[in-house]
């Protein structure tokens, strides 16, 4: 009984092939044979070598008898095919082991030879299984190849896409702005005010790129408020308050494309008006419940409403202004974010803004 791989010259890599059998001379005829097809031959006397032989690199062709010491056919093929499932297994079955073979091939076994095996039998079968095997193998990079392709393609689509509606909601909101003298430039002012204070509190990367996007878009949802209450030059009625108050929910539905991609985008056009108390709307939302870029942008838009003229009154002064984010921090606001927000802004003199 061999006792060691036996290794032949190799032809080509690719056509590496490992015979298993305890009879020697039954590896010896099998060699010969697959030699002459040109084929670097290794020879296993068990199946415990010939897994091992598989250490010394891929062998993509294995022609294993089902009888012999130790390791027994069966299981050397389900340990290879397990192991190395790219590996083209052959089976040597006797007459009498028909059933068996059949067995393997249901296991995942290319084919079998039948003893006592004819050479031209040998030739035919080995190379019609590498061919099975070669096939096999560019399918599926074929397959590989054209799904990585159509993912690409998907994903720039679907990134097209995005930038395209991005494009059109932030025209919206110009559009938007521009029926309200008022409210003109308002958007652009919380996005950078909103950005300036979310680096003070060491925010980058991403989420800050989202929140600088979530300024500019927090108020889209007024889109479908009417004109008569958008620039109404006085106080709102209780029920015209409710239609206003119905813009950060009608926003999110509008930026509803964007929520996986810019999941904070969407917490910012939904939660810009909660309060820390819990009696902002919509949701009645308290404390960290409230999503930390939300109550970024509501010290921005609170501040940005506070300097700026409305319809129905004047701006106020810088520093009142400021005051009141102070006044109303612990209640209305995030205390963080509004020392954060001084900190952004430490020269009043240069605020507000451009309008
Ligand atoms: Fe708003
Ligand atoms: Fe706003």
């Amino acid at each position: 009984m061999a006792t060691s791989i036996r290794e032949q010259p190799a032809a080509t890599e690719a056509a590496r092939c490992l015979i298993v059998d305890d009879d020697p001379l039954v590896r010896r005829t099998l060699g010969r044979v697959l030699q002459s097809q040109g084929m670097a031959v290794a020879e296993a006397a068990s199946g415990e070598e010939a897994l091992a032989a598989f250490e010394a690199g891929p062998v993509p062709l294995v022609i294993t008898d089902l009888y012999m010491p130790g390791m027994d056919g069966v299981t050397l093929l389900r340990e290879v095919l397990e192991r190395h499932p790219d590996t083209a297994v052959l089976i040597i079955t006797g007459v009498a082991e028909v059933k068996t073979a059949v067995e393997c091939l249901q296991l995942g076994a290319m084919d079998y030879l039948s003893k006592p095996v004819l050479v031209e039998e040998v030739r035919t079968r080995v190379h019609n299984a590498l061919e099975k095997r070669r096939l096999t193998l560019e399918n599926r990079w074929l397959q590989r190849t054209y799904q990585e392709r159509l993912e690409e393609r998907l994903r720039e689509l679907s990134r097209r896409n995005q930038e395209m509606f991005l494009g059109q909601v932030q025209m919206a909101v110009r559009m938007l702005e521009a029926k309200d003298v008022y409210t003109r430039g308002h958007s652009q002012r919380v996005s950078i005010y909103a950005t300036r204070t979310a680096v003070q509190l060491g925010i980058t990367g991403v989420l800050l790129d989202q929140i600088r996007l979530g300024g500019e878009l927090h108020d889209i949802g007024k889109i479908g408020t009417r004109d008569a209450i958008l620039n109404k030059p006085g106080p709102l009625t209780a029920d015209e308050f409710e239609e206003v108050k119905r813009h950060v929910v009608e926003g999110e539905e509008i930026l509803e494309p964007l929520r996986k991609e810019h999941p904070a985008v969407l917490q910012i056009v939904r939660w810009h008006h909660e309060h820390l108390d819990g009696k902002g709307f919509p949701d009645h939302l308290t404390g960290e419940r409230i999503p930390l870029v939300a109550r970024i942008a509501a010290v921005a838009d609170a501040f940005d409403a506070m300097t700026t003229s409305r319809a129905y009154r004047p701006p106020r002064e810088v520093s009142t202004a400021m005051k009141e984010l102070d006044r109303c921090a612990g209640s209305q606001f995030d205390p963080d974010v509004v020392g954060a927000f001084h900190r952004a802004f430490p020269d009043s003199t240069r605020l507000p803004l451009n309008q």
